[in-house]
């Protein structure tokens, strides 16, 4: 009978396994393109991406002060074209609405109810996409956010918010005004509405309560925002994630649609390590009270940038975010193209023209694109330009593959270097915010993970699939 106990054992865990509910600490969703193909020219796909990515960054470096009766909550891309999408279900029954994907807003909405009106929403308008709407009447667990809901200060980022509560100062208990609409302004356009409770319905898990923007305009939004940043209503810190993390399929020029996974982590081992990753800690943010958006970015720590084994000489100021909440660089899942400072910029397009002898600049294709510098690989058969190379805090360091830095342009004639900067806008245009935005483009093929639990980014190269 020596074994009875340790069969007791098993039987008791088994017991126990059955009893105790595991509910699932890995949750998986698909992230696909963002579809949208505004222009099927390359000259002017580039150009247009390359606007769009410097748009992102003007909108990230000095988001707008919103109107006085609501409050800017997060920030949002200009547009989204470049962008990734990923499909969430909120209600019951669950209602399934594709999203941005975008890691530098902080707050979660979507369009809303059959009167939902977006304006220049679409690039196309021969060919408007259908804009997906939430029905909160088709959901038993729709609830309107109240006005005395702590979560209401906190969406607004305004305890103060509760002493608009004008009528429920009287009836305190049951008090029936909502929570005060969002107005969240942005690059060119502007999303409103208001704010929901309802249930987030995730691959094997039901998440109540769940604050989510019902918008009920837009403009310049092809499709409600999923706000994976920081901050209270953002949606790792609504689920309590430890760790999110995807990889970046390449830029689909050619509108193919191949999804990869967006990995939501609810475990809770902090001795995790992803295989072949390398960390570098995610920094502190900036905390300025007019500029609530820099708390909601992930800050890395970039210590320096070489071109072809040259560092490129960047005043240290711009590498870690000063007191007035300026400088730095971040990770940003709704930039298409890197943004760099003007200062940073300038010193490293000049280290690529020196060191580039093989081939010839040519101005036309650059003011054709609105990217520089751009080179003329014609009756080249294959083209080698200087490594650019990302050196983080902690010695880790991405060096770029060749096609997550140059594109080519035209018919195979010319390349060009995908990083933009503030160009005829001048210097002074983007002052403010982080020196360097990290875009998509840079980041294809690439396997990231936001480590929150540990606060750390980690990042291998690889074949997204
Ligand atoms: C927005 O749409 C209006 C027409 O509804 C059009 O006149 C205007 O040019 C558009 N603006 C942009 C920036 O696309
Ligand atoms: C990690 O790297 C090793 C050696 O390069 C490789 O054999 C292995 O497949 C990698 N594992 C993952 C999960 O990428
Ligand atoms: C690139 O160089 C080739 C050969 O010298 C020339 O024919 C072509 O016009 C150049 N392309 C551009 C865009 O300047």
């Amino acid at each position: 009978m020596a074994g009875a106990p340790s069969s007791y054992l098993c039987f008791l865990s088994l017991l126990l396994s059955l009893l105790i509910p595991s509910s699932p600490t890995t949750i998986t969703l698909p992230l696909s393109h963002f579809k949208t193909d505004p222009s099927p020219h390359p000259y002017q796909k580039l150009t247009y991406l390359a606007s769009v990515s410097l748009a992102r960054a003007h909108h990230i470096k000095n988001p707008k002060k919103a109107l006085a009766t609501a409050t800017t909550t997060t920030p949002l891309s200009s547009h989204s074209y470049g962008g990734y999408s990923v499909s969430l279900s909120f209600g019951t029954p669950p209602q399934t609405i594709p999203f941005v994907f975008d890691t530098g807003s902080g707050f979660v909405w979507f369009p809303c109810t059959h009167r939902y009106v977006c304006r220049n929403c679409t690039s196309s308008p021969t060919d408007p996409p259908v804009i997906q709407s939430f029905i909160p009447k088709l959901s038993s667990s729709a609830k309107i956010l109240g006005c005395l809901s702590p979560k209401c200060g906190l969406i607004h980022n305004n305890p103060d918010v509760h002493s608009r509560c004008k009528d429920c100062q009287a009836a305190a208990k049951d008090c029936k005004q909502i929570c005060p609409p969002y107005l969240i302004l942005y690059g060119s356009g502007s999303t409103g509405g208001v704010t929901l409770v309802e249930t987030l319905d995730l691959p094997g898990q039901k998440v109540p309560n769940f604050v989510v923007g019902c918008s009920l305009f837009s403009s310049h939004q092809p499709a409600g925002i999923a706000g994976f940043g920081r901050g209270p209503s953002s949606l790792p810190t609504q689920l309590g994630l430890k760790r999110f993390s995807y990889c970046l399929l390449s830029p689909n020029f050619d509108d193919t649609s191949t999804t990869t996974q967006l990995v939501l982590d609810t475990g809770s081992d902090s001795t995790h390590k992803t295989p072949n990753l390398t960390y570098t800690p995610l920094i502190k943010n900036p905390l300025i009270p007019t500029k609530h958006q820099f708390s909601v970015y992930y800050y890395v720590n970039l210590k320096k940038i070489t071109v072809g084994g040259e560092k490129i000489k960047i005043p240290s100021s711009y590498l870690s975010p000063g007191k007035d909440g300026n400088g730095g660089t971040i990770v940003d899942s709704g930039t298409t193209f890197t943004y760099m400072a003007y200062n940073v910029f300038e010193p490293l397009m000049t280290s690529f023209i020196n060191q580039v002898k093989d081939y010839k600049r040519v101005e036309s294709v650059e003011s054709q694109t609105g990217l520089r510098p751009c080179f003329n690989v014609s009756g080249h058969k294959t083209v080698s330009l200087p490594e650019i190379s990302f050196h983080f805090k902690g010695g880790a360091k991405v060096a770029l593959p060749l096609a997550n830095y140059f594109s080519i342009v035209g018919d195979a004639e010319a390349v060009c270097l995908t990083i933009v900067t503030e160009g005829e806008l001048g210097p002074a245009a983007l002052s403010g915010g982080p020196t360097i935005i990290l875009g998509n483009f840079q980041l294809q093929n690439y396997f990231m993970e936001f480590d929150l639990r540990n606060e750390r980014f980690g990042f291998r190269q690889q074949t997204c699939k």
